[in-house]
């Protein structure tokens, strides 16, 4: 029998008065030498144990469920109708469901809390990354402007230089502001995917033939796996897709050693294509690997502060993948070179 209904309570409690008085009666008759009545005693029990019965459950009602019922409508913050009212106190009679949803209200309320605090955390890390990258070219572009008004603007030699050098920082300050739209506009869902078939290796072409000046300054070798001569239909946003590749490829420039090469490959699994962009440049470290899609995440931000990163271009590429419901996936050695891949579903 479980005791967390208040009428089994009362009960076990009538029983127990009315048993007590019938056993005091039967002793005072005893010690008394009074006959002992068989029916005074049947309605001393029977009297007693209906009294205590209604007398114990006034009493539990009255004090405590009045006040578990109180904490109880609190935590469900309801706003009772008369319907729900007559359901509350059902539910509140029995104290096993009480406890049971109060202590599932508490474990929700300890989730959501926990989900505060980490977005709070998230927060907070990015307005130190965003200022942080804001701060250098900030910085620059007033060195500059200083230095032309204490007289450089005077010098022919050397104002225009100076006001190209701001323009650089200026440069990189648009570039990361245009980043971190892209990726609230993402985010937000504000971006709308327009899904169309297009070749892939069209895109790649066209991505190599954007990016052969940046590659030529390095003598890096822009080229295919294989000579692709029929086209490699896909289904997607063709412009997303292109920025991924771009994306992919200015990183596998950036980090790539002198006259090295980037080789994109493309392979047939299933229904889906497999986009491969590989370097022979310097790799990421075993440990950085997994944190490499974050926002603002950089193996080594000094080296990559030269060549100009903020560490968003990878978490822009994720981001663009996942809205197509594909996958991307990185493998890399370092000192040996990394390979990007990511899967496009082959167009109908
Ligand atoms: N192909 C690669 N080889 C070696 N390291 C890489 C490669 N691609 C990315 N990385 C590392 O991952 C980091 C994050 O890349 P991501 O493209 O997100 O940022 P970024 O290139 O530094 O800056 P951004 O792309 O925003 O201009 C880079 O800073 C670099 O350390
Ligand atoms: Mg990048």
């Amino acid at each position: 029998m479980r005791l967390d209904k208040p009428e089994v309570l009362s009960a076990l409690a009538a029983a127990l008065l009315g048993v007590l008085t019938t056993g005091g009666y039967w002793l005072g008759s005893l010690a008394l030498e009074t006959p002992f009545n068989l029916f005074i005693a049947l309605g001393l029990l029977i009297g007693v144990a209906l009294l205590g019965f209604f007398f114990t459950r006034f009493i539990i009602h009255q004090f405590i469920y009045a006040k578990v019922k109180l904490i109880y409508k609190n935590i469900h913050e309801l706003k009772l109708g008369s319907d729900e009212e007559e359901d509350l106190i059902a539910r509140t009679s029995d104290l096993s469901m009480v406890e049971r949803e109060v202590s599932e209200w508490a474990e929700m309320r300890n989730t959501e809390i926990r989900e505060l605090k980490e977005r709070e955390a998230f927060r907070r890390e990015f307005i130190g990354n965003v200022s942080h990258e804001l701060k250098t070219p900030i910085f620059n572009i007033q060195g500059y402007i200083l230095t032309l008004m204490d007289g450089a603007l005077e010098d022919p030699k050397i104002n225009r230089k100076y006001l190209a050098r701001a323009n650089r920082s200026v440069d990189r300050m648009i570039n990361l502001v245009q980043d971190m739209d892209m990726l609230n506009k993402l985010e937000s869902g504000v971006m709308d995917l327009r899904k169309q078939t297009f070749d892939i290796v069209k895109t790649s072409k066209d991505v190599f033939e954007m990016l052969e000046h940046k590659a030529k300054d390095k003598s890096i070798a822009l080229k295919f796996k294989k000579d692709y001569d029929k086209p490699f239909k896909v289904e997607g946003d063709p412009r997303r897709i292109e920025q991924v590749i771009a994306n992919l490829v200015v990183n596998a420039i950036k980090y790539g050693k002198e006259k090295g090469h980037v080789e994109i490959g493309i392979f047939d699994m299933d229904d889906k294509y497999l986009i491969e962009i590989a370097d022979n440049g310097m790799g990421i470290p075993e440990n950085d690997v997994p944190r490499i899609f974050e926002r603002f995440y950089r193996v080594d931000k000094s080296r990559s502060r030269d060549v100009g990163g903020s560490g968003l271009g990878l978490a822009i590429v994720k981001h663009i993948i996942d809205s197509h419901k594909q996958t991307i996936n990185v493998r890399s050695t370092s000192g040996i070179g990394s390979t990007f891949s990511f899967t496009l579903k082959k167009a109908k």
